[in-house]
C-alpha cells in the first residue's frame, strides 16, 4: 500500500476538527429532572436504591427548583410520595385539589415562574395495591373507570398551574379524554408528554421504592397495561394513538435498553421524542461509580450523548443536575 486516501484518523487527530464533525451534542436544554416530593417542611430522606437522590418536602423541593432554573433546566418531573393513610381503593387523593403534588406545583410556579413543571398522571402513588388504576374484584385494572379519575387528576395538576401533564398510566384512550376535557375547561395550553412506549419494565424498581408503592405492589405487575418489551410496532401505534388523541411529546420508557425504539418513533413520526433513563439505570450505573469501576462523569455523559444520537430530543435523568452542571463547567 503506497499511500491510504481515507484515513478516519485524520479528522480525529485534533480537538477542532473532532468538534467541527461532531454530529450530536448535549445541552441542559435537553435535560428534564425527576423530583420526589414529601409532606413536611425541611425534610429530606434518602432513597437507598438511587444513591444521590432524595425526596423533599416543598420547602426545599423549591430550593433545588431554583437551582435548576440557574443550571439551564428547562422542566422537572414532579411524583407525589403520600403517606398509607392517603391512599385508598378509589385513588380519590389523587385529584385532591389540595394534596401533595397541587400544592408543591403551585409554590414550584410561584417561585420560578418560567421553569417547566410536568406532572405524573397515573394512581400507583394513591392506590393501596400500588396498581395505576382502579381494580375490579379480580385485580383487574378497569380502564373506563381508572380514565374517568386519570381526567380529574390532570385537571387538578392543569388547575395548580402545571404546564404539562404526563400520563404515565398507560389506559387506552386517556390521552384524548385528558385533552377534551383540557379543552372544555379552558386550559388549551397545557401541554401533554404523553409516556406512549411504556413497557413493562424491571427497571423501575428503585422508583417503587423511592415512591413507596412497591410494598402494596408486592409480588403484583403491570404486564396487562405495559407493554411487552419484546415489541416495537406496538410502540409506534401507541405513539401514533397518542397523537391522535392530541399529545405533544411523546416518550420511550425506560430508556438506555430501548433506544431501537427511541430512533423508529423519532425517524418514522418526526415528533418531539423524550426518554426516560429510569431509576434502574440510574441505579446500576451509581453501582459501579461507587464502587470505582466506572468513571462517573465520562460514563454518565456518553449515556446521555447515545439518547440524542438515537433522536431523543431530551432525556428525563436523575442525572439531570449533574450533567447540566458539568455542561456549565466547560
Ligand atoms: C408510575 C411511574 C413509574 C415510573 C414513572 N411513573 C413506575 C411504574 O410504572 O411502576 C418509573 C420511573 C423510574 O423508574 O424512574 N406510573
Amino acid at each position: 500500500m503506497a499511500f491510504l486516501l481515507n484515513r478516519m484518523r485524520r479528522m480525529r487527530k485534533d480537538e477542532f476538527s473532532r468538534r467541527l464533525m461532531r454530529e450530536h451534542r448535549l445541552s441542559s436544554d435537553d435535560l428534564i429532572y425527576p423530583m420526589f416530593v414529601i409532606e413536611g417542611e425541611n425534610q429530606r430522606q434518602v432513597v437507598p436504591s438511587m444513591p444521590g437522590i432524595e425526596r423533599v418536602s416543598i420547602d426545599l423541593l423549591v430550593e433545588e427548583a431554583k437551582e435548576l432554573v440557574e443550571l439551564g433546566v428547562p422542566m422537572l418531573a414532579l411524583f407525589p410520595v403520600v403517606e398509607g393513610d392517603k391512599k385508598s381503593l378509589l385513588a380519590e387523593e389523587a385529584y385532591n385539589p389540595n394534596g401533595l403534588a397541587q400544592r408543591a406545583v403551585k409554590a414550584v410556579r410561584e417561585a420560578c415562574p418560567d421553569l417547566g413543571i410536568m406532572t405524573d398522571v397515573a394512581l400507583d402513588p394513591f392506590t393501596t395495591h400500588g396498581q395505576d388504576g382502579i381494580i375490579d374484584e379480580t385485580g383487574y385494572v378497569v380502564n373506563d373507570v381508572t380514565v374517568d379519575v386519570l381526567v380529574k387528576q390532570a385537571l387538578s395538576h392543569a388547575e395548580a398551574g402545571a404546564q404539562v401533564v404526563a400520563p404515565s398510566d398507560m389506559m387506552d384512550g386517556r390521552i384524548g379524554a385528558i385533552r377534551e376535557a383540557l379543552e372544555a375547561e379552558g386550559y388549551i395550553h397545557t401541554r401533554i408528554m404523553a409516556y406512549s412506549a411504556k413497557y413493562a419494565s424491571a427497571y423501575y424498581g428503585p422508583f417503587r421504592d423511592a415512591v413507596g408503592s412497591s410494598g402494596n405492589l408486592g409480588k403484583g405487575n403491570k404486564f396487562n397495561y405495559q407493554m411487552d418489551f419484546a415489541n416495537t410496532d406496538e410502540a409506534i401505534r401507541e405513539v401514533m394513538l397518542d397523537l391522535e388523541e392530541g399529545a405533544d411529546m411523546v416518550m420511550v420508557k425506560p430508556g438506555m435498553p430501548y433506544l431501537d425504539v427511541v430512533r423508529r418513533v423519532k425517524h418514522e413520526l418526526g415528533v418531539p421524542t423524550f426518554a426516560y433513563q429510569v431509576s434502574g439505570e440510574y441505579a446500576m450505573q451509581m453501582a459501579a461509580f461507587d464502587n470505582g469501576w466506572l468513571d462517573k462523569d465520562s460514563v454518565m455523559m456518553e449515556s446521555l450523548l447515545a439518547f440524542k444520537r438515537a433522536g431523543a430530543d431530551g432525556i428525563l435523568t436523575y442525572f439531570a443536575k449533574d450533567a447540566a452542571r458539568l455542561l456549565l463547567s466547560k
